[in-house]
């Protein structure tokens, strides 16, 4: 029977399938006809038209914060994404491991299950995201011994500390990079009156984003280019110009944003990031406050990407904070090890068939 890791995530889908890697990495995102009631792209195709859909076709999102919000919409994306892994749906249905957030609730997990086993899967098991994504960093996760990890995603901050394999304490905040883009299009539209998308205010974060001033920042940061991006940044700049729509005029404008802008544009959600985070250091018992102390902070999940996070993430909490290689992949791979695990499995996670 094949065995296979979904990370399900409010921004991205990530699949592995045992034995050979990183299958399937696209935008959790589904493009519907409304006329029709059928799907008329999936993934990467489907973010591409964000925006720029007619009346008639409207794209999607079925996760929101970690959780299942459309279910139909979000078995017809999971189909289609097996199905462009060469996954067979019949005949040999295979076993899925998925990861959760920590705070769902009974409700949210049997939906996620649905979505996976109505999508064709034999059976399917669910894992807290911080805990693949530990193990996906490199971290001995069954050790007696302390780690924090701090997977920031687009809809959820999940924060959790572990030790012998297991959560000790944990946090988890619907705050994530689109919150980012969501407080950048607000701050823009109240301080300068331009309606800016959110497809812009994401690229404007991931090209000039940073929760730190310049002048206190320690890292430079490079621009990214964009095919067919709405505005125009220039190289390792500290600025550039979005281009939206002028709220009293209704005409279409260029405003020029600052790395200061977006300092003070995502101030409030970084500010719930670090409080969920000392929160949780201040639960955790003093032993594992030891072990913390020496090895410091992990993060991981595509926010860990935002300029300045590991910096503000060590001066609130006065740890050493690092970015995993390849965060965005870390819960994934970490389903990938666990799916590559040699003992009996089934004593470690509990399986749950149709
Ligand atoms: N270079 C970058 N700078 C800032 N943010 C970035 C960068 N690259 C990606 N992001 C942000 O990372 C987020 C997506 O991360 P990720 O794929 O880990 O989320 P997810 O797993 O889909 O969501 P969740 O775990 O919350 O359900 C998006 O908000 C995206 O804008
Ligand atoms: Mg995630």
């Amino acid at each position: 029977m094949k065995s296979i890791g979904i990370d399900l995530g409010t921004s991205n889908t990530r699949i592995f399938i045992k034995g050979k890697g990183v299958r399937l990495n696209e935008p959790s995102c589904v493009a519907v006809s409304d006329t029709e009631d059928v799907v008329t792209a999936v993934g990467l195709d489907a973010a591409r038209m964000v925006g720029k859909t007619p009346d008639s076709v409207s794209v999607l999102r079925p996760v929101k914060s970690g959780v299942i919000a459309q279910f139909d919409v979000a078995v017809a994306m999971m189909e289609a994404f097996l199905k462009k892994t060469g996954v067979r749906l019949s005949g040999r249905h295979p076993r899925v491991i998925a990861s959760v957030p920590y705070s769902v609730n009974d409700v949210e997990k049997r939906a996620v299950e649905e979505v996976i086993l109505d999508a064709g899967a034999k059976s399917v098991a669910l894992i807290e995201t911080a805990l693949v994504a530990a193990v996906g960093a490199g971290i001995r996760v069954t050790r007696p011994h302390g780690s924090i990890v701090v997977d920031i995603g687009g809809g959820t901050t999940e924060a959790a500390v572990m030790s012998l394999g297991g959560i000790v304490v944990a946090r988890s905040l619907r705050v994530g990079g689109d919150t980012f883009d969501e407080a950048i299009c607000d701050y823009v539209r109240r301080k300068y009156n331009v309606q800016i998308s959110e497809t812009t205010a994401e690229y404007c974060k991931r090209c000039i984003g940073t929760v730190v001033r310049p002048e206190e920042s320690l890292v430079r940061r490079t621009q990214e280019s964009l095919p067919g991006s709405p505005v125009s940044p220039r190289g390792n700049a500290t600025e550039m110009e979005v281009r939206g729509r002028d709220v009293i005029t209704g005409l279409p404008v260029g405003q020029r944003l600052t790395a200061a802008d977006m300092v003070e544009a995502t101030a409030e959600p970084m500010g719930k990031i670090t409080d969920s985070i000392r929160s949780l250091l201040e639960e955790t018992p003093p032993e594992l406050s030891a072990d913390l102390y020496g090895d410091g902070i992990l993060l991981t999940g595509g926010g860990a990407l935002m300029g300045g996070i590991c910096q503000q993430i060590s001066q609130a909490t006065h740890l050493k904070t690092t970015i995993a290689k390849n965060p965005m992949e870390c819960s994934v791979q970490g389903i990938g090890r666990l799916l590559a695990f040699q003992g009996d499995i089934d004593r470690i996670i509990k399986f749950r068939s149709k």
